[in-house]
């Protein structure tokens, strides 16, 4: 990766400036959108030495485009990673993450509080490739106890979805080091490190669905895995990071820190085609560029709304971190930082209730996505975690009383009144 002179910056300037710079020819201050396929080569020699990546270059868009780079490079920047990889979503990203550490025969241990894709992805495709999944409960010394010499990866969310669990990243680490086990962070409620930065906090990797906040506006899907550039390779656990090629030389010899992430575009992008189109990119670059801005507006509406909603009458449970009687509050106070989230959940009286209130919803929005800069609901237990069995959906934290509440941009007190008269609608149903 080459150097980035914001590298040093604060947060909010590497939000608009990291990764991309006025273009050399046109002056243009935007990032220009490359809606390339190809590049021209200077000579066969040239063509030949960027295959071989003897030389830096672009060989082909399916692996590389200008705008998508800058993007993944300002992800990276974000993170406080080493390299990053933009891919065509965040499902990509975790299913090219996961295959580029497991083989038939690996073991992965997976926190049970995870998103319902992320247990589709280990259930249609890893477990029946070969992989064995143990999974435990978010807390470090859970997953910590699961660990043994076949894990490949340890697999958490740096906040759950829906269950708002906050592993607690320092502590995990530790046992992951100890244990040599690289640990993988999907990043997606963090913001892109606005509100959590793992790799500070010690892990391998982060994995993120840009379609969240990152975009901030529902606009595109995209995801992008970044490499915290500190794990030793050598050491032999994941085989196809430090194996050697023809010529001698391992993963990380050829790559230096950036090894998991460039077996990531290998199999993600080159093999999967897994790309994330220069369009999309673009538009991730956008909603970078406002992160904070957003995401600490959605977040303190989260918490108003959380203490709203826990004193109002159909309400059975808040599901928050920001609130004292989380089990993870505590934890979250340490590992996040500006904010708890822009996402809550809440229960009522029964399924028949969580439907009628988002039946009755009119200003937000009833859909399948969170961080858009609209404010949107979903009743998980019938959507997003629909293909997780009962007991895997209550182990996450899904229950059919629950309402998902990804908090965007409008005023609190619309939200509020919106939510009042659907709850009304809801308690009349109970
Ligand atoms: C935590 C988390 N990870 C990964 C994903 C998958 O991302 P995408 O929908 O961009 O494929 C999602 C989607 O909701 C998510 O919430």
């Amino acid at each position: 990766m080459p150097h980035d002179p914001h590298s040093r910056a604060a947060f909010a300037t590497r939000q608009v400036h990291a990764g991309s710079a006025p273009d050399p020819i046109s002056g243009s201050r935007a990032q220009p959108i490359h809606a390339t396929s190809s590049y021209v080569f200077e000579s066969a020699e040239h063509a030949a030495a960027v295959f071989a990546g003897d030389e830096p270059g672009n060989q082909y868009g399916r692996m590389h485009n200008p705008t998508t780079d800058a993007f993944a490079a300002r992800v990276a920047a974000l993170e406080g990673g080493v390299a990053a990889v933009a891919l065509a979503s965040g499902q990509a990203a975790s299913a090219a993450t996961l295959l580029a550490l497991a083989r038939p025969g690996a073991r992965v241990v997976c926190s049970t509080n995870v998103f319902g894709g992320t247990a589709t992805l280990f259930r249609r495709l890893l477990v029946p490739w070969g992989v064995e999944l143990v999974q435990a409960p978010p807390e470090a010394e859970a997953l910590g106890d699961a660990l043994d010499e076949r894990t490949v990866a340890c697999w958490v969310e740096s906040v759950a979805n829906p269950s708002g669990a906050v592993p607690d990243l320092p502590r995990l680490a530790e046992r992951c080091r100890d244990a040599g086990v690289p640990l993988v962070v999907d990043n997606t409620w963090g913001c892109a490190g606005y509100l959590c930065r793992p790799l500070e906090h010690g892990a391998t990797a982060v994995v993120h669905s840009a379609t969240k906040w990152i975009g901030g506006h529902g606009t595109f899907v995209g995801g992008v895995v970044v490499d915290g550039g500190d794990f030793d390779w050598s050491a032999g656990r994941v085989p196809a990071l430090s194996e050697p090629d023809a010529r001698g030389r391992t993963p990380q010899d050829r790559h230096g820190s950036a090894a998991l992430a460039v077996r990531v575009h290998e199999l993600g992008l080159f093999t999967l085609g897994a790309t994330l189109s220069p369009f999309a990119a673009f538009l991730g670059l956008q909603g970078l560029e406002t992160l904070d801005l957003r995401v600490q507006r959605s977040c303190d509406t989260a918490l108003e709304l959380a203490h709203w909603l826990a004193e109002a009458p159909a309400v059975k449970r808040v599901v928050y971190p920001g609130l004292l009687e989380h089990p993870s509050h505590e934890v979250a106070r340490r590992v996040m930082r500006n904010g708890f989230g822009a996402v809550l959940a809440f229960e009522l009286a029964d399924e028949a209730s969580a439907r009628a209130c988002l039946d009755a919803l009119a200003l937000v929005s009833h859909l399948a996505n969170i961080g858009d800069a609209k404010s949107v609901a979903i009743h998980p237990w019938t959507t997003t975690h629909q293909g997780m069995n009962e007991s895997e959906r209550r182990a996450a934290g899904v229950t059919p009383e629950l309402v998902r509440l990804s908090l965007g941009l409008e005023d609190p007190r619309d939200l509020r009144a919106d939510l009042a008269q659907a709850l009304h609608v809801a308690g009349v149903c109970s």
